[in-house]
């Protein structure tokens, strides 16, 4: 017995009988238990009667159960009792529960960055064999794990502008499985034909992916455009601070939700609870923020466009901007007054032309003023 033991003596049955019957022994119970396992099982709060009006941070990783239903419930899809923070957590839930609201679907799954909300639904709906047709002005990570899924693992890619449903019709072919656009382009700031282009992929029964990081669900909701799965880089709009990594994969329909919530429990994407909790805090300003981020980026791509030593500015608010739908009523017009203008010097280079439709590895140099 060391000196610890000696200062810290268990309870003996006598003075602890309901202890010695294990009716005490559930954690923060009091003084049943050995200081050290008091020490190990603090008592958790509970505040039934009163409700925090923000979302509490529930950092800690695992759950205790009252009933094994309630642990078979927690396997069994996004929506069940809590298990472990891979599987589900209320902090992220809340954040899920608030993004999906936000832009319209049945259900979301927050995850550790934008890109791995990009790759879990890649992951999750692809196979060996499958076709995806990709916006060719596409964010660089997306562009370059498109390419790997190219070169790796025999999935078949085809670029498309973006512009034209002709195309993307033409593009289809028996084992076209997603087609995967922007609502505004990184770093472009293409303003794409959502409501045309996803119409095809319907069509066809090809399953339709829409990054809305730059238009955020304040200026644009693809689903209600016709899109299956709406993802956010977080660390962008949706965080707004400048503080956090964060990703969301939202979606119209709760099967497909189910699905791609097994695989991202199987790749371990799951945000971290301080993560969502960050991103639930900016989500409160985000109402206010894009009204200023829309007014700050006309404002400086107007100042920009009259500066002699830029070439060209690519912003989708000016009047010779990089709009190209042909349907200006139904491409989330609101969008187009989003994002970041990005810019050129002038004499300066352009970014290299898009990658070819087979996928080469290049990815495009970062715009200067669009954020990564
Ligand atoms: C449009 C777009 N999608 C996805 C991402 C990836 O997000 P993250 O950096 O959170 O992984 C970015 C990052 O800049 C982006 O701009």
């Amino acid at each position: 017995m060391d000196d610890f033991d000696r200062d810290h003596p268990a309870p003996s049955p006598a003075a602890a009988p309901a202890a010695a019957s294990g009716l005490d022994a559930r954690p923060g119970s009091g003084g049943a238990l050995r200081r050290e396992s008091r020490a190990v099982h603090p008592p958790v709060v509970d505040v039934a009667g009163s409700r925090p009006l923000g979302v509490p941070l529930h950092q800690g990783h695992l759950f205790a159960f009252e009933d094994s239903a309630s642990l078979v419930d927690a396997f069994g899809g996004p929506d069940g009792a809590f298990l472990y923070n891979r599987h589900g957590n209320p902090t992220v839930r809340s954040l899920e529960n608030a993004v999906a609201g936000l832009e319209g679907g049945a259900g979301a799954l927050a995850t550790a960055s934008g890109m791995a909300a990009i790759n879990t639904v890649l992951l999750a709906l692809l196979r060996s064999g499958d076709h995806v047709i990709a916006q060719e002005s596409l964010y660089g990570g997306t562009f370059a794990m498109l390419a790997d899924l190219a070169d790796r693992w025999g999935v078949q890619v085809t670029r498309v502008r973006g512009d034209d449903p002709a195309e993307v019709r033409a593009a289809l072919r028996p084992n076209t499985r997603l087609l995967h656009l922007e609502t505004v382009s990184n770093p472009t700031t293409r303003v794409t034909d959502l409501p045309a282009l996803l119409a095809v992929a319907r069509e066809a029964g090809v399953v339709g992916v829409v990054d809305n990081t730059f238009a955020s669900p304040l200026l644009c909701r693809p689903i209600e455009h016709g899109a299956d799965i709406v993802v956010h880089s977080a660390t962008k709009y949706l965080g707004g601070h400048g503080d956090v990594l964060a990703g969301i994969a939202v979606f119209a329909d709760a099967e497909l939700h189910r699905t791609v919530w097994h695989h991202a429990v199987e790749l371990g994407a799951a945000a971290d609870p301080y993560a969502a909790w960050l991103t639930l805090r900016g989500l409160q300003t985000l109402p206010l923020r894009m009204r200023r981020h829309c007014d700050s980026a006309l404002d400086l791509a107007h100042r920009l466009d009259s500066h002699p030593a830029v070439s060209a500015v690519h912003y989708p608010g000016l009047p010779k901007g990089t709009r190209t739908t042909n349907s200006p009523a139904g491409c989330c017009p609101r969008a187009r007054a989003g994002c970041s203008p990005s810019t050129w010097p002038a004499g300066g280079r352009r970014p290299a032309p898009s990658p070819s439709r087979s996928g080469s590895r290049r990815s495009r140099p970062p715009s200067a003023a669009c954020r990564r």
